[in-house]
């Protein structure tokens, strides 16, 4: 029986309580009915409250566990999907893998030490003001790339140079940056970063890993270029670009920038307790991102923050 249906017959035994009234002696009846009436009242107000909330309602308990059909009720269910960036993101950490890559993921919440020191940024360099940090009232950093695992990983992997000769690891991760948001520029981003130490690890062998990475993942031949760049971290530090593929848009003359890369500092492999002088290293970070948004030619950055479900169901 429920609460509601409990109260009315209580309510309604109660109404049997008033006939007893003219049989009691005269001095009880006045208490008496007083007694009745307000336990009356208490039982009113009771199913009052109740039947206004939705308390009464009839819940059918639901099944969570039952196999979820699109032609079972509820009808309103939508089934989800994931997010474009996570697919691709999934399809980047593949064709890694494949390369013989181990893949760690990124902090989202890191310190001074792992955004900068660590990575050969002298104290007080204007270098540091060119990365846009937030940071929170304590002090910590939601990092503005992933190269802020590139101590930890070299510590951590530092083994693998005895027993395998190499230390090879990609890093995806989400990354923050407090800038002005706009077509080409977001406030939170993903990085896949990467790292590769070994011996006569050289200069050819990054742009030969990078060349591959990239024509796996567009799926066609493509042309690389480097142009100059700065990275504390690395010596000599490169952009990387490809030449736009006509197939995604390009008309055979323009270059893009696809991300920062180079051999490792001498500094950060000396930091984590590499030997500079055996080893060598390179590294490279770029935002998915943007790979992603030249793959389905997107112009605007945004719509993967947006919540915006009619750009979602595209994909
Ligand atoms: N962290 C750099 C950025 O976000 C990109 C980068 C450059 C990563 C050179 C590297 C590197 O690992 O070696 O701009």
């Amino acid at each position: 029986m429920s609460t509601l249906e409990q109260l009315k017959s209580e309510l309604k035994s109660l109404s049997a309580e008033y006939a007893k009234i003219k049989t009691l002696p005269e001095s009880e009846r006045k208490s008496f009915g007083q007694k009745i009436n307000a336990e009356k009242q208490a039982l009113l107000s009771q199913i009052a409250a109740l039947e206004e909330s939705s308390v009464n309602i009839d819940i059918k308990p639901i099944d969570i566990t039952a196999p979820f059909s699109a032609n079972s009720e509820p009808t309103s269910l939508k089934v989800g999907s994931k997010h474009p960036l996570m697919t691709e993101l999934d399809r980047v950490i593949d064709i890694y893998s494949r390369m013989g890559f181990d893949v760690v993921e990124s902090k989202q919440l890191d310190d001074e030490f792992h955004m900068f020191d660590s990575l050969n940024f002298p104290k007080g360099h204007p270098a540091r003001d060119g990365y846009d940090t937030f940071r929170t009232e304590e002090g910590f950093i939601p990092p503005a790339h992933t190269s802020t695992m590139q101590h930890r990983i070299l510590k951590s992997y530092k083994n693998e140079l005895d027993e395998d000769g190499q230390i090879a690891v990609v890093i995806p991760g989400r990354v923050f940056r407090n800038e002005d948001v706009d077509a080409t520029h977001e406030h939170t981003f993903y990085q896949c970063e990467g790292i590769f130490v070994s011996e006569h690890a050289t200069m050819g062998q990054m742009l030969g890993v990078l060349k591959r990475f990239f024509e796996t993942y567009y799926n066609q031949d493509l042309k690389i270029k480097t142009q100059p760049g700065y990275f504390p971290f690395t010596e000599p530090s490169v952009e990387l670009l490809i030449e736009k593929p006509k197939s995604l848009g390009g008309k055979g003359d323009g270059w893009l920038e696809m991300l920062g890369c180079g051999m490792i500092h001498p500094n950060v492999l000396k930091m984590a307790g590499i030997d500079p002088v055996k080893y060598k290293g390179f590294a490279w970070g770029g935002g998915i991102d943007r790979l992603v948004m030249l793959k389905y030619q997107l112009n605007d950055i945004r719509y993967f923050e947006s919540a915006k479900l009619d750009f979602l169901e595209e994909f």
